[in-house]
Parts: C-alpha cells; sequence; structure tokens
C-alpha cells in the first residue's frame, strides 16, 4: 500500500516480497555500524525481520517503517517511516538508506514527508528521534527536520547512551 509520495520518492508498506532488499539494507556496512546487527542472514531471515517488524506494526498501529523507492524505475533505496517503541513514551521517526543511494537528498526528502505525515494524518503532536552519539549524518538530518537535541537517553535492556531528539506540533 503507498503511504506518502514525494516528488522523487514513494513510501509504501514492506511485504514479504521485498526480502531480497531488506536482508542487503540490514547487511549494509553503515546499518551495522550504527543501527546494529540484526542477525538477518539469509531471505528467511529477512521475511521474518518484516512479519514480526513493520509487518506486525501496520496490523498493530497502522502505521510503521515504510519502503522508500525510487518513483524512477521503483527500485528500493531505504526505508523510512515511524515506530511506537515501549521503551519511549512518543513515537519515532526511523531511517536507513542503502550506502549508494545516501547524500542525495533521498533520506531528508522522505523523512521531511514523513514527519508531514505523522502531524496532518496521523494527528501526533509530538516526534522523537534517537541516534548513536557518533551518529552525526542522523543527528543532522534530525535538526534539518525540525527536531531539537534533547537529552542523552538509556533505553530499557539496553546499554548504549543515545542522543534523544525531539519536535513538538
Ligand atoms: C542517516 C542517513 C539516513 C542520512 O542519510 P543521507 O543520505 O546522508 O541524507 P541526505 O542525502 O538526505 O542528506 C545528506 C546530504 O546530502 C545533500 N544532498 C546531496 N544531493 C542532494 C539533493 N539532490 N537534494 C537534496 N540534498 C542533497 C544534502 O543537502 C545533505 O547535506 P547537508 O547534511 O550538508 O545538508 C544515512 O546516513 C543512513 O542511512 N545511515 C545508516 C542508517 C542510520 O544510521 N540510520 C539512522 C539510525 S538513528
Amino acid at each position: 500500500m503507498k503511504v506518502i509520495e514525494t516528488d522523487r520518492l514513494i513510501l509504501r508498506w514492506l511485504s514479504t516480497d521485498d526480502a531480497a532488499f531488506i536482508l542487503e539494507l540490514l547487511n549494509d556496512p553503515s546499518w551495522l555500524r550504527f543501527i546494529g546487527d540484526k542477525g538477518v542472514r539469509t531471505l528467511e531471515n529477512a521475511r521474518n525481520y518484516i512479519l514480526t517488524g513493520p509487518m506486525d506494526m501496520y496490523s498493530k498501529l497502522g502505521f510503521g517503517l515504510y519502503l522508500a523507492e525510487l518513483k524512477d524505475g521503483r527500485i528500493p533505496i531505504g526505508i523510512c517511516g515511524l515506530i511506537k517503541r515501549d521503551s519511549l513514551e512518543d513515537v519515532d521517526i526511523g531511517f536507513a538508506f542503502l550506502s549508494r543511494f545516501q547524500s542525495k537528498g533521498y533520506a531528508y526528502e522522505a523523512a521531511s514527508a514523513t514527519m508531514a505525515y505523522g502531524i496532518e494524518q496521523l494527528g501526533l503532536n509530538r516526534i522523537l528521534g534517537i541516534t548513536s552519539k557518533d551518529n552525526y549524518d542522523s543527528s543532522r538530518l534530525l535538526e534539518k527536520i525540525g527536531m531539537t537535541f534533547e537529552r542523552i537517553v538509556i533505553l530499557p535492556h539496553e546499554t548504549e547512551e543515545l542522543k534523544l531528539f525531539s519536535s513538538t506540533f
């Protein structure tokens, strides 16, 4: 299902047919460095990740992480969307793009449209962003879409200190 359209991108629901793309994205060096190793090594692992992650969230909440694809050729390049974690009070924005599609403005295009969707379509009045302390590209993007650094947090059952950004409408 198509959710958001921008000049160059379509953001749509992920399905298990996107397993090959997810397998590549979750093993991209930038994903492994800044998000972490989810242990997704096979198409079956990737299908399971899609089913128990994004697809489960669509069915429970009506939103989640979407696949970002180029309108031109319908090429999948990344994921971007909204997530509700038990560990955070408010919804947060998430994004990750394949290295070869980074630094082209796609992440900003997807993330700013996702913020607008969250405010206008979902009626959210506060959206968060969390990122590793050394993930400068992510922090920069969160600030570019209007977020402000709030504080350092450690999520329950985790050890890493993360930067928490927020935007209130
Ligand atoms: C974080 C991440 C999504 C940022 O994506 P990105 O590709 O660097 O973001 P963009 O391409 O939108 O922006 C990067 C730069 O490209 C520039 N750019 C290049 N071509 C552009 C174009 N055609 N249009 C607009 N901007 C363009 C932007 O202006 C921006 O520069 P700036 O930061 O100096 O303003 C990406 O690094 C990533 O996927 N990382 C791995 C996963 C990850 O860390 N996710 C976040 C977890 S919290």
